[in-house]
């Protein structure tokens, strides 16, 4: 397809050296349109031994949508809804009307569009009670959180990305539409990154703070990932993993007060590259034993990457992160990261940002979520099936 683009291009560049410019400007848009249904029709599968949406390459928009069971729905009733949800988010992530659509063309375009399945911990007790995982619940209460019950907890959790939003809005429509009539929306928290693209694939992205924010991440298909990430054992979760996700609101106002070497400061790392501040590239090894010429050392006491690393390789988490901002004004991050066990991986680091992180002066957490995120399924299989 890129032969093709080249060579459209190339046959346009003469047409306009002959003079034609219509004809130019009509191959260039046919072109175009070739590029754009490219990425319109990328697919990524959704059936497998883990669910789609996690070590998928982050897409550019994103909506994280809590559904609370209604009193009614039992056992039965949840596993209808999980196998109805599958479904159709097995028909949409593959470019297809789910049944009933009454839009079937815009679900013509998945560009990339995953459904992630999380639960909370009445869904799994409504199942089985003797299946809810220890961790399945609020983490403990933070000194820094602020949190506000209408961007917190929830019964299923639905994680959907694509690099279109007007197939994200359809297929968070339809989505809804089958949750209905077991369930009532708790919250619905929209995400974005830069535009699809915009930037090469794999650019780390930016935060509304204008900081690269994803560097220091285990790599999807690495063995770090699949150990610090996959649920290991003989449970139900095995293969799966969780979500935790933390609405963070940044006072951009405040953070525009402070001159950039604060700023880097404050995290460790320079604002144009993302180089720790004792190296030169994004990715160097931040050295954090050297001290400047007054013996201070460069990467403060307080700067988040110090707080956030830690010495236990088991410790660590997969981040997943998406900018939000309101109609309102305010804006921030929901932080999302995937982790086998938030107790063991999760809460350890976010105490000791709790104890001591500058940047906690231009965040504050307004939302928490812990959910259980099931493995994959086969095709004829559903989401959540091994629960039950
Ligand atoms: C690193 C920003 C909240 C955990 C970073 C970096 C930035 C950043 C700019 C450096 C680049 C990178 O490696 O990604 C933010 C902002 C936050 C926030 C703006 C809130 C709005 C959190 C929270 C946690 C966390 C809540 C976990 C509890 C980490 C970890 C690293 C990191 C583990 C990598 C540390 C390392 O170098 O080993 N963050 N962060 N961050 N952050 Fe955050």
């Amino acid at each position: 397809r890129h032969l093709l683009t080249g060579g459209v291009a190339a046959a346009a560049g003469a047409a306009v050296a002959l003079g034609g410019d219509r004809a130019a400007r009509a191959m260039v848009a046919e072109s175009e349109s070739g590029r754009a249904d490219a990425a319109g029709s990328s697919i990524v599968p959704f059936f497998g031994a883990h669910q789609a949406g996690i070590a998928t390459p982050p897409q550019a928009h994103a909506v994280f949508i809590a559904f609370d069971l209604r009193d009614d729905v039992d056992r039965d009733g949840i596993r209808r809804l999980l196998v109805l949800l599958t479904d159709d988010a097995a028909r949409l992530t593959a470019g297809r009307p789910p049944l009933g659509d009454q839009e079937p063309e815009l679900a013509e375009h998945p560009a990339n569009l995953t459904v992630t399945f999380g639960f909370g911990p009445r869904l799994v007790e409504r199942v089985d009670p003797g299946k809810v995982p220890s961790w399945l619940g609020p983490l403990p209460s933070f000194g820094i959180d602020r949190l506000e019950a209408r961007w917190s907890d929830g019964d299923l959790m639905l994680q959907l990305a694509s690099d279109d939003p007007v197939t994200l809005a359809h297929a968070l429509r339809m989505l809804r539409k089958d949750a209905r009539a077991f369930t009532t929306v708790r919250w619905v928290q929209p995400g974005f990154r830069r535009a699809h693209g915009t930037e090469q694939p794999g650019a780390t992205m930016r935060n509304l703070f204008g900081q690269l924010d994803g560097t220091v991440n285990p790599q999807p298909g690495s063995d770090d990932f699949d150990r610090l990430v996959w649920v290991d054992d003989a449970g139900w979760l095995s293969a799966g993993t969780s979500l935790v996700l933390r609405r963070i609101a940044m006072d951009l106002d405040a953070w525009d007060e402070l001159d950039r070497p604060a700023r880097e400061q404050s995290v460790g790392r320079t604002l144009a590259t993302g180089a720790p501040l004792t190296g030169a590239d994004e990715h160097d090894e931040p050295d954090l034993t050297a001290t400047n010429a007054i013996g201070l050392p460069v990467i403060p006491a307080f700067a988040h990457i110090r707080r956030a690393r830690t010495g236990d390789v088991r410790e660590r988490i997969f981040r997943r992160a998406y900018n939000y901002e309101t109609p309102e004004g305010s804006a921030g991050l929901l932080f999302g990261s995937f982790q086998a066990d938030p107790e063991r991986q999760f809460v350890p680091i976010q105490r000791r940002l709790d104890e001591l992180d500058l940047l906690n002066v231009w965040t504050t957490p307004i939302g928490s979520a812990v959910f259980a995120v099931p493995p994959g399924c086969a095709e004829g299989g559903f989401i959540g099936e091994s629960m039950f």
